[in-house]
């Protein structure tokens, strides 16, 4: 079995490479469109960050698998005999080919199609066609495994996997932010991640797919179609009363907030109170108040969202590219495809709890929304794709696009819990903090490095 992936931090030149100052909210365009930045965004971002891999009812059984990618690398989620979850590289150790070609499935080995080297569900290699006629029985298996990622691990189901052997523990890597995000998909307790992800491939920047989901101020003008169509309510979008949290190494929430009023009235009720409004029919939810046709935390996930973080309604993005939509019912791969191609992945998160009825209110609103025949990203997808292509002009590159919305103009809230926040209007702080937190990531050579270099979570004036 081969040692897990070491990554060469200078493997694709990073030394040489020059990354942009995004400092003063400037973004220089090659930051979309230089193929040297993006390798090294690859080794030095997806090849060492906590990659999101997929939810746990989704392999329930030994055997089932889920094909994902980290960066560009495609791997196989699968579970083991045992039940231990494995990520391993869909390489064959061979000549390289992919040895599972379905995006999920079940099996017992995986058997290449090229010459039939075969798998176990650990990654051993158990089987070499003419191992004894052919390669005259000097070949040793041991050696020639599938690649396993470094390490696997998951927050309450939802599994992860690096390939960095020195990244941090998945908790420690979420934080605080990053682990309000994942709760906020915990809302109604335990949940379901149903078969059938959605993909489709935009011509853009992965991380212009990924600074979008903090822009509040694109929904009035890009989203005039869904609104006009009573799909959307432009009203409940609340440009004027917003938070952003931003947590270290890049994670950050952004978008509408509960007011600490508001949140008292939820609070006053009992989980019972709060499930017999959660099962109100669609038809009946305008008779409730505005504050309570959002997610309502039951007890359990307030406590673990902390009083600030379950305020927060707006978008978490795990960095560097799992985003968490739909009141905590959508997650979102941005996966970088070359500097000017994103496949976008689109994930249903099905409360267990749900009713029959719920469940096909839910669905409905999910199709609706995101993914390739939602009404919401089709407008998104042309606006990022033109912004990435007009990157290329040997004019145009010249001029930054500008990050500065708010700039030194607001303040860093901190709890007697320790729990930061911004509480403002439509702003581009977490699109800064993600630009800031990338560079820091590019710049660092090894995971000592950037956990020494990266910048704390804010106080104070931002
Ligand atoms: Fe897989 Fe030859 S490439 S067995
Ligand atoms: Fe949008």
């Amino acid at each position: 079995m081969p040692d897990h992936v070491q990554p060469d931090p200078d493997a694709d030149g990073a030394a040489e490479i020059r990354i942009p100052d995004v400092s003063d909210g400037l973004i220089d365009r090659s930051v979309y469109t230089d193929p040297a930045l993006y390798r090294v965004e690859l080794q030095r971002i997806f090849a060492r960050a906590w990659n999101f891999m997929c939810h746990e009812t989704q392999i329930p059984n030994a055997g089932d698998y889920f094909i994902n990618y980290i960066g560009e690398d495609q791997v196989i989620v699968v579970r083991g005999e045992d039940g231990t979850v494995h990520v391993l590289m869909n390489t064959c150790r061979h000549r390289g080919n992919a040895l599972c070609r379905a995006e999920l499935g079940n099996t017992k080995a995986f058997v290449c199609s090229y010459h039939g080297w075969t798998y176990g569900l650990d990654g051993k290699l158990i089987g070499i066609p003419g191992k004894a006629d052919f390669y005259r029985d000097r070949i040793d298996q041991a050696d020639w495994g599938l690649v396993p990622a470094a390490r696997v691990d998951h927050y309450k189901g939802f599994y992860f996997a690096t390939l960095d052997p020195q990244a941090p523990s998945l908790f420690d890597y979420l934080g605080d932010v990053g682990r309000v995000g994942m709760e906020s998909m915990l809302a109604y307790g335990d949940v379901v991640v149903l078969d059938g992800v959605q993909k489709n491939v935009i011509d853009c920047n992965w991380k212009i797919a990924v600074d979008n989901l903090f822009d509040w101020y694109h929904v009035k003008v890009s989203h005039n179609s869904a609104s006009r169509v009573g799909f959307l309510n432009q009203a409940a979008m609340m440009p004027m009363t917003q938070m952003v949290m931003l947590g270290e190494l890049g994670h950050a929430i952004g978008g509408p907030m509960v007011t600490r009023e508001e949140q008292a009235k939820i609070d006053a009720l009992s989980d019972e109170e709060r499930l017999a409004i959660d099962r109100l029919p669609d038809a009946e939810r305008p008779k409730v108040a505005p504050t309570l046709r959002r997610p309502l935390r039951s007890t359990a996930t307030k406590a673990a969202m902390g009083p600030v973080g379950v305020r927060a309604s707006g978008h978490p993005n795990i960095f560097p590219n799992l985003w968490i939509s739909t009141r905590g019912m959508q997650m979102s791969l941005r996966l970088p495809r070359g500097p000017a191609a994103t496949e976008i992945w689109w994930f249903t998160v099905m409360p267990k709890s749900f009713t029959p009825e719920q469940r096909r209110a839910a669905k409905k609103f999910i199709i609706h929304s995101f993914g390739p025949a939602g009404l919401l990203e089709q407008d998104d997808g042309e606006n990022w794709s033109q912004s990435t292509m007009a990157g290329r002009g040997v004019a145009s590159r010249r001029y930054p696009h500008n990050m500065q919305m708010a700039m030194g103009q607001d303040e860093v809230m901190v709890d007697a819990t320790g729990q930061k926040a911004i509480e403002t209007r439509v702003n581009e702080h977490a699109q800064r903090w993600t630009y800031r937190c990338w560079a820091e990531w590019l710049r660092a050579r090894d995971w000592p490095e950037l956990m020494q270099t990266r910048s704390p979570s804010p106080t104070g004036r931002v």
